[in-house]
């Protein structure tokens, strides 16, 4: 069937203020939960958009590493396409596509670089061939060949053999999201869809809107 023209129509779960966590932080923590348990396919994958410096925006696929009480983490490369424009403009959304689920969550904040420390942890932990890719790859900028980074590889599996430990590059680290808007959505039946938004107050409390779908 072709899937531009097909209604689908959404299920019967639906999302009450009743029923959600005062605090949005413990509600997604419930939601990436569901999502785990439903074995969806990379249940921490999330679309970062950014905007750069001069209002250019961009999208991708970002995998979320980290989740506390206030924020959201991430690694990448600071020198990529989204790290140049997160330093210029800390802007940031972080959509969760749980489409099997019928649900989404928008995130929207401020991104900023964590500390060292935070990303040698985050470093430390990556599998041996993930920590040489990093220091290969200049993420974001053309190269000639696939062959020519596959060299790059080689060249610093010589450089640093066996269990050699592979220093953190200075591009790489994590940045955290303080998030000021949180949207949970909730697919139902005829497009009358849930969405509850949370904004963040001065003092740091949360207010609860609903809006139409
Ligand atoms: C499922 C999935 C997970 C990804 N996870 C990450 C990630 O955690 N960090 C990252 O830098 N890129 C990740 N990528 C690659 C990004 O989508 C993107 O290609 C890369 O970060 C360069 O983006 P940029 O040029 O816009 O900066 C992932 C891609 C996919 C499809």
């Amino acid at each position: 069937m072709n899937s531009l023209s097909r209604h689908t129509d959404y299920g019967s779960a639906s999302l009450e203020e009743s029923a959600v966590d005062p605090d949005p932080m413990a509600e997604f923590a419930g939601w990436l939960a569901a999502a785990e348990d439903a074995e969806l396919y990379e249940p921490n994958a999330m679309i970062v958009s950014t905007a750069d410096g001069d209002g250019r925006p961009s999208s991708r696929t970002v995998l979320l590493k980290g989740l506390d009480a206030s924020g959201f983490e991430f690694v990448t490369n600071y020198a990529s396409h989204k790290g140049r424009a997160l330093l210029a403009n800390p802007g940031v959304s972080l959509l969760f596509p749980w489409y099997p689920m019928q649900r989404q969550v928008i995130v929207t904040g401020a991104a900023h670089r964590t500390s060292p420390e935070v990303s040698d942890a985050y470093f430390a932990a990556r599998p041996r061939g993930s920590r040489l890719a990093a220091l290969a790859s200049e993420q974001s900028q053309p190269i000639d060949s696939r062959a020519a980074l596959e060299q790059r590889v080689r060249e610093l599996e010589l450089r640093f053999p066996g269990d050699a430990p592979i220093p953190r590059p200075d591009t790489w680290g994590a940045f955290r999201v303080i998030p000021d808007h949180i949207e949970f959505w909730q697919g139902r039946t005829s497009r009358l869809h849930d969405r509850l938004r949370f904004t963040v107050l001065p003092g740091g409390d949360w207010r609860l809107e609903r809006l139409q779908p």
